[in-house]
């Protein structure tokens, strides 16, 4: 897809990597559609865009509220008929193990990183599929493939978009609607920001910028591909834990358990 005047909607654009998607859009000369509750930062994101001179809407809307996704759905869609690019990318963790969660912390990731996308596929796939074009983009994460202590919900909420993207996938054959899933290690934006990961190492010299991952995306919304892993290297790492799972389960579990447990004694 050339994204030349093609309409890219990026949920999650108020930070980090939907930011640098914007930016990676809009360099592109795609207009742009902003999604995420903090209008104001949104605003700056236009701004930021304004260089590119590309049409943009800015909507705000909490992804995890079925009747906010529907009434910016209408909008979008009053304005542009269709969209080409959904990015499905708001998403947050919070840090704690199972037992010292609340049952609405474990619930509030799930709505957000999970129903949060399937209520915007919900709204925007009909069109696509009516229009016989577009291309689903959703940011998971290596959490999509690996369980781990102190991030259970996290990783719960993202192996669910993989699986539903998977699933998805095989329906879409033939309709001219592609989806890709486009799952990052460690990336330096704000989202070790929430008081949960306080006092924990934030970022490592492997951490990606936002604008790499952002530059995985575009390359995702023109993928034939399931997953793309950033950076690619990570899909060993992947093989090797689905194939020696009784070696690599307990390595990791006592590295991240090692983690946890540190955390509880602060
Ligand atoms: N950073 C990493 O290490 C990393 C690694 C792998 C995958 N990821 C995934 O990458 C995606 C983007 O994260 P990031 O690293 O760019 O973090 P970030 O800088 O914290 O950005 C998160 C974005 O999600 C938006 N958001 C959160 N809850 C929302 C809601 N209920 N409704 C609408 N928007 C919401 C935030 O906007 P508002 O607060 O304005 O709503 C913000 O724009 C997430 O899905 C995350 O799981 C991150």
């Amino acid at each position: 897809m050339n994204f030349k005047e093609k309409i890219v909607l990026i949920t999650g654009t108020s930070s980090g990597i939907g930011h640098a998607s914007a930016i990676q859009f809009a360099k592109k000369g795609a207009s742009i559609i902003l999604v995420a509750r903090r209008k104001k930062k949104l605003e700056e994101v236009v701004e930021d865009l304004k260089k590119f001179n590309v049409s943009t809407l800015v909507c705000e809307c909490d992804v995890s509220n079925k009747s906010q996704v529907q009434k910016m759905s209408e909008i979008v869609l009053e304005k542009y008929d269709s969209i080409d690019v959904l990015v499905n990318n708001a998403g947050f963790a919070i840090y704690g193990s199972v037992s010292n969660l609340t049952t609405e912390e474990i619930e509030s990731q799930m709505a957000t990183n999970y129903f949060g996308m399937v209520y915007c596929i919900k709204n925007f796939l009909p069109s696509m599929i009516k229009k016989k074009s577009g291309h689903i983009v959703n940011v998971a994460s290596v959490a999509a493939s690996f369980g781990l202590p102190g991030i259970a919900p996290y990783c719960a909420s993202k192996f669910a978009m993989l699986g539903f993207s998977e699933g998805l996938k095989h329906e879409l054959k033939e309709t001219g609607v592609g989806i890709t899933v486009v799952s990052p290690i460690r990336v330096r934006t704000n989202f070790f920001d929430h008081p949960s990961f306080e006092n924990m190492p934030k970022y490592s010299p492997t951490s990606l910028s936002a604008e790499t991952v952002a530059k995985a995306i575009l390359k995702a919304a023109n993928s034939p591909r399931l997953e793309i892993i950033v950076p690619a290297v990570v899909r060993g790492a992947v093989w090797m834990k689905n194939t020696f799972p009784y070696l690599i389960n307990p390595i990791l579990g006592s590295t991240f358990n090692k983690q946890l447990n540190n955390k509880k004694q602060d």
